[in-house]
């Protein structure tokens, strides 16, 4: 019996427009303050992409093309590219597709994943399934939003929230066992009603009266998302753990979904874990939905040492969540110097 193979991030790299838009800017725009963001959410500021005609793809090119350029690899030796993203430049195709194009990534499968902002987990445990089968040799998945183009900025309660930005990473099959050790993806369709955005599909598709109604922006019910965000995080993470004999203490990070300060502090308590060892960008780059996991992996890539245990937990709208439990199968600090992306810290 052929042992299937273990699929092990051996690269990851990111990208954040250079426009920041701060606490002060948003106070001056909507009936809010520095010290009401930075208390409830965590958040200071957040990257915003301006620029006309450009969408996630830009991105999410950005982030893919330093990924190439930092491991050598030539785009004809991707057998697969995923993009995990809730703002696609168009309905269809995929933006997937798009970046290829960009690229220069040809004749290759490459697809979009939808599951808010727990895309970019369900997108590595599909990508890990292309390796596993042995399909696959060498996978991308991309996580990328362009939140700011569904946030009404008139509305205080969404538009704080959220940033744009993309990351990505390499996959490949471990060499030494190190890689995605386990993985668990979960919905529940109920939750739509608390967080979703309501016009521009084929339910109400645009028309000028979603337009003057500001259908097309993100409608959350944050009280209700945040009471499950914070037990399904949990739950996860804990599932996880329990089903690898892991203890809080054997785990060297937590890599949290960015939506708010408060729900990763309470997501690492309940998981034993000292605020040292969890992965925190919220405070520079706010909510970027997909891109929020891979952008923390990038920012804390030359602190990641071979075998770190690390646990990566999402949840977002739909309702949906995931946890992927990964043995980190590089020395970052190695991949920062030797690629100078300056992020060494
Ligand atoms: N500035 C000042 N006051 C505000 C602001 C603001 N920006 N936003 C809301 N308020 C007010 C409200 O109007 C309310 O006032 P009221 O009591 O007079 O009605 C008060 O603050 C409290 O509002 P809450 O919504 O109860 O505030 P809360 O402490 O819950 O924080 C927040 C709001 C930050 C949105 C929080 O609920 C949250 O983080 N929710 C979860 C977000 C999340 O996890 N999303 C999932 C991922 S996103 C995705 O999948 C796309």
């Amino acid at each position: 019996m052929t042992i299937p193979a273990r699929a092990a991030i051996t690269a990851v790299h990111g990208y954040v427009p250079p426009d920041v838009l701060t606490n002060a800017e948003l106070a001056v725009m909507v009936d809010t303050s520095d010290a009401w963001i930075t208390e409830r959410t965590g958040i200071r500021e957040r990257h915003i992409l301006k620029g006309e005609g450009l969408g996630t793809s830009h991105m999410a090119a950005e982030a893919v093309r330093g990924l190439l350029q930092k491991t050598g690899t030539a785009p004809g030796e991707i057998d697969l590219l995923i993009c995990a993203t809730t703002t696609p430049d168009m309905q269809f195709p995929s933006t997937a597709n798009l970046i290829c194009d960009m690229v220069g990534i040809r004749d290759i499968g490459s697809f979009d994943v939808q599951a808010a902002c727990s895309g970019f987990l369900y997108s590595l445990t599909i990508a890990s399934q292309f390796i596993a089968n042995g399909t696959a040799r060498k996978v991308i998945v991309v996580g990328a939003d362009k939140m700011s183009s569904i946030i009404d900025y008139t509305d205080r309660a969404t538009c704080v929230l959220f940033g744009d930005g993309a990351g990505a990473v390499l996959l490949e099959p471990s060499a030494d066992g190190t890689g995605i050790m386990d993985s668990l993806i979960r919905s529940d369709g109920a939750g739509w009603i608390h967080l979703h955005q309501k016009a521009g599909g084929s339910r109400m598709p645009a028309s000028a009266k979603s337009v003057d109604q500001r259908l097309h922006y993100v409608h959350q019910e944050g009280a209700a998302v945040y009471k499950h965000a914070i037990a399904r995080m949990a739950e996860v993470a804990g599932q996880i753990m329990t089903r690898n004999n892991l203890r809080g203490n054997m785990i060297d990070w937590l890599v949290p979904h960015q939506a708010n300060k408060r729900i990763i502090e309470s997501t690492a308590e309940r998981m034993g874990l000292p605020m040292e060892r969890v992965m925190v960008t919220i405070n520079k780059y706010g909510n970027t939905t997909n891109a929020t996991i891979p952008l923390c992996l990038w920012d804390y890539e030359a602190k990641l040492k071979p075998g770190n245990k690390l646990l990566l937990a999402a949840f977002g709208g739909g309702f949906t969540w995931a946890g992927v439990y990964v043995q980190w199968a590089y020395d970052g600090a190695k991949a920062v110097k030797f690629n100078g992306n300056g992020k060494a810290s």
